[in-house]
């Protein structure tokens, strides 16, 4: 069953089992409400590595993630995130904060990414969504205008980001693009829906605009699409596997609780 968890955002999806063999007209059902609802949300589901492997193959293929440093040895597709990890200097890494979308500075970034949470702290860590699509729509016409035409830079580490990224391996940075470009405002290839494509960790700029313009520019997207009316706020529960379409939302993780408690969960992207 899939039940709205906003008016424009996620959807939760109960009574199904992802260790069991999912048939073709379930699989295209779960594939029209994850276009639809950008979110989605399988409750109690408890998968091995390899399990959830064979669970994201029924959306697309897995994506390559870029920083092999946290692949799972016995099953390096899938990557894993952890609040135990720490930058060389020992500050500990939360991984996700801030609000961002995954992999933009890769000519294909995947089109989706999920979460499977295996240890969650008693309280806190949500993640917090924004619907870029309701954004873009409910942009003024003369801003809608100004986009349109704008291509901006990414890359694996924006030099106007506060937040810091886990370096990558020396035989990784071979592998990942200096910079790639995309479009600011990119249509749906599912939905034809458009939205605002951002990202303050990645982007470096603007092609044609000077920094003057083009970080404010970006600022002021970000405040925007970032207002709590675009949002859905999930709040993990043990056996959570969240599913989310990185082509028309921006995501945040929330490092507001216990670091004591450890907070573990697998990620494979889906290219
Ligand atoms: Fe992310």
């Amino acid at each position: 069953m899939i039940t709205p968890l906003s008016s424009h955002t996620g959807a939760e999806v109960t009574g199904v089992d992802l260790t069991q063999p999912v048939d073709a007209a379930l699989r295209e059902h779960l594939n029209r409400a994850f276009v639809e609802h950008s979110v989605l949300v399988f409750r109690d589901q408890h998968l091995s590595p390899p399990q959830l492997l064979a669970a994201v193959q029924l959306f697309g293929e897995v994506f390559p993630q870029h920083n092999t440093r946290f692949a799972l040895p016995d099953c390096p597709q899938i990557h894993y995130l952890s609040n135990q990890d720490h930058f060389p200097d020992g500050r500990r890494y939360i991984p996700g904060e801030g609000w961002h979308t995954d992999h933009s500075n890769d000519s294909r970034p995947p089109m989706a990414t999920v979460l499977h949470a295996v240890k969650l702290p008693s309280r806190g860590g949500d993640t917090q969504f924004a619907n870029m699509a309701a954004a873009y729509e409910a942009l003024p016409t003369a801003t809608r205008e100004r986009l349109a035409p704008l291509i901006a830079i990414h890359v694996y580490q924006s030099s106007h980001s506060a937040r810091k990224l886990m370096a990558l391996p020396e035989a990784r940075k071979e592998r990942v693009p200096n910079a790639v470009l995309h479009p600011m405002v990119r249509t749906h290839p599912e939905s034809g829906r458009k939205s605002i494509y951002l990202n303050p960790i990645r982007i470096e700029g603007i092609l044609g605009l000077d920094h003057k313009e083009a970080l404010p520019l970006l600022d002021e997207l970000l405040a925007h699409g970032t207002e709590e009316r675009f949002q859905y706020r999930h709040a993990w529960k043990p056996g959570d596997l969240v599913m989310w379409d990185n082509r028309c939302l921006l995501h945040k993780a929330n490092g507001d609780y216990d670091m004591d408690q450890v907070r573990y969960r697998w990620i494979p992207g889906i290219a």
